[in-house]
């Protein structure tokens, strides 16, 4: 099958106009290309829920709150292509900026709470860049259902807080993160690494692992954060942004593990930022006893 390439929102629109009158359930998989069988995933669970899935390829200046990093996002339209042709998507929306972004353009998406803290501090701008695009892409695109990574988990709570507070007739859903074999998390940023870091850049994965037992094993929150933290900058990562547990429904911050949680890291290794989760099990009865005794 061949995926349509389409970069007019009026011609996107005419095509979901005739797929409605048809009674066509629609889907969309917002991303910025460059794509891996983290995206694949989600283009197959949205063929598996809808009987359209677009996939919006946008690289969107808003979001970088670093030049240097918006030019080197890699742009790989050719590949991303013929990638959705097998997996059986239906259109490719790649819009131009000036399409998404014209002259006199003057509305910025703000989601208040869930995008404080986090990478809501170390990049700030991103998540109203983010929320911006989502929101006029899942209006232009008009689709039931948008699917989106629990990699990005601090974003998908922006997303569905958006969907929520401005009433978009749509259903978001996750996808879990997809990782390579030996456990790192499938990111478009993962080509920038050197062979070097690229060998050293699962340890964070694991150590997330290491430390999400430890604390669904009762261990005090504080301790094993900051010996996870050090563990971090010992596998060669130079910096640790942050590294915490909050809560999975809201993502609000704990210092109990009461409820289902979330351990959240970015961290850099040279010119790379990588970002990571994982649910932390809530501990067993006995041991919630043991840590209260
Ligand atoms: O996760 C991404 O690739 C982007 O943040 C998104 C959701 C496509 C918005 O530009």
């Amino acid at each position: 099958m061949s995926t349509a390439i389409v970069r007019i929102v009026s011609e996107l629109r005419s095509i979901v106009a005739a797929w409605r009158r048809e009674g066509l359930k629609i889907a969309v998989v917002p991303t910025m290309g460059a794509l891996h069988e983290g995206h694949l995933s989600l283009v197959r669970a949205a063929l598996a829920k809808a009987d359209r899935v677009i996939v919006t390829l946008f690289v969107n200046p808003r979001q970088f709150n670093n030049a240097d990093d918006l030019a080197a996002y890699p742009r790989t339209e050719h590949d991303d292509a013929a990638k959705l042709a097998s997996a059986g998507a239906h259109i490719l929306y790649a819009p131009d900026a000036a399409d998404i972004y014209p002259q006199g353009f003057g509305t910025t998406v703000a989601v208040g709470g869930v995008s404080e803290g986090l990478c809501g501090t170390f990049r700030p701008g991103h998540f109203d860049g983010v929320a911006t695009v989502v929101t006029k892409l899942l209006l232009q695109t008009g689709a039931d259902l948008a699917f989106f990574g629990e990699k990005d988990f601090q974003q998908l709570h922006v997303v569905r807080q958006l969907v929520r507070d401005l009433d978009i007739p749509i259903e978001i859903i996750a996808g879990p993160t997809v990782r390579e074999a030996d456990g790192l998390a499938m990111s478009s940023r993962n080509a920038r690494l050197s062979l070097a870091e690229r060998n050293r850049a699962p340890r964070l994965a694991e150590i997330l692992v290491q430390t999400a037992e430890r604390l669904s094993s009762g261990q005090l929150i504080k301790r094993v954060l900051s010996e996870a933290q050090e563990a971090i900058l010992a596998a060669g990562f130079s910096k640790v942004e942050y590294l915490e547990l909050r809560a999975d429904s809201d993502l609000a911050s704990i210092v109990r593990l009461d409820r289902p949680a979330r351990l959240l890291v970015a961290a850099w290794l040279g010119q790379t930022r990588l970002i990571d989760n994982l649910q932390v099990a809530l501990p067993r009865p006995e041991v919630v006893h043991q840590a209260a005794a």
